[in-house]
């Protein structure tokens, strides 16, 4: 029998399920990286032996797998895998499609992280009716996949959808892509946390999601230096969100990720300030929803994505 393999790539872990050729998922895990694991031919083994292992688990043989769908945050080319930059690896320009194809002994099809989660939104998640909409994703970075006349687009050279990385203030903060201004440095969580060590009951070496909380619950109980992170962070979302509307008009945005499991950036005051920065007209804005799926799904995103690519492959061998 046939399986296909879908890996979300985080900071600190895999994220993998296991389908068939008919899309049923047979196994499902998680496993942590060893410290931030971004050596790509470390990163490329730690993908096979999970890949091998999670075949085990669903008691089947890694040799079954066809194909494997890997999502990852940064600039990838879709069609060879070529990544220009990514924070899971350590270096630039890495063909990275190619090494893991060596490396599994199968075909890997890698896509950005976020481009996948709308792949999984369109095929079985909130876009499943819609042709036209956006979703953005919130956790070490922002990201977004935008579905346009039903198709995914990611730009002429596979680099668009990099949301996190339109400019929001001129000289402003320092992004981990190495740039300023960037909307992702005032909102993803590293940095509300760049400057969450001001404020009281932060313990700087909790994991990021505790601190974020810990933030959040000092901004409701009143503390002003976390009410101004966190106002800010909404406002300059906020903002980012009309932008996306103003150019696209889509029928909804789908916001998930980490973060979306606090309610921060999907307050009335984000929504009303998005709304008051939409260009005004007689209709309804888009409809903005919030999809707190785990990073299993973002994983069934790229197993779908596999599925499809490896019956392109199938077909052209006809
Ligand atoms: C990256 C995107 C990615 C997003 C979410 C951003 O920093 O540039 O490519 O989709 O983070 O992981
Ligand atoms: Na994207
Ligand atoms: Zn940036």
């Amino acid at each position: 029998a046939h399986l296909v393999a879908g890996v979300k790539i985080s900071h600190h872990k895999l994220s993998l399920v296991l389908l068939d050729f008919e899309g049923e998922q047979l196994a499902a895990e998680e496993c942590d990286l060893p410290a931030p694991v971004n050596a790509p031919e470390v990163l490329a083994k730690a993908i096979r032996d999970a890949v091998t292992h999670l075949a085990t688990v669903a008691g089947r043989r890694a040799d079954e797998v066809s194909g494997v769908g890997i999502g990852i945050a940064g600039i990838v080319e879709a069609n060879d895998g070529f990544v220009h930059w990514s924070p899971s690896l350590s270096a630039r320009n890495v063909e990275f499609g190619a090494l893991l194809t060596r490396t599994l002994g199968v075909p890997c099809f890698i896509d950005n992280d976020a481009n996948l989660v709308a792949v999984a939104e369109h095929a079985f998640g909130l876009g499943r009716e819609h042709s036209d909409f956006l979703v953005v994703t919130i956790e070490s970075g922002v990201g977004l996949g935008m579905v346009i006349g039903g198709a995914l687009y990611r730009g002429t050279r596979g680099c668009g959808a990099e949301f996190g990385h339109t400019k929001v203030q001129l000289n402003g903060a320092l992004c981990r892509c190495g740039q300023r201004g960037c909307l992702e440095a005032y909102v993803a969580d590293y940095a509300l946390l760049r400057e969450a060590t001001l404020v009281s009951g932060q313990d700087a070496t909790a994991d990021p999601a505790k601190r974020v909380e810990t933030l959040l619950d000092a901004a409701r109980a009143g503390d002003a230096t976390a009410r101004s992170i966190v106002e800010r962070a909404g406002q300059i979302f906020a903002m980012g969100l009309a932008n996306l509307v103003n150019i696209f008009d889509p029928e909804l945005i789908i916001l998930a990720g980490e973060q979306m499991q606090f309610d921060h950036l999907y307050s009335d005051a984000v929504i009303e300030a998005m709304r008051k920065s939409i260009v005004q007209v007689d209709k309804a804005p888009p409809e903005v929803v919030v999809h707190k799926w785990g990073d299993l799904m973002w994983a069934r995103g790229a197993a779908a994505y596999a599925l499809d690519k490896v019956s392109e492959l199938a077909l052209e061998r006809l």
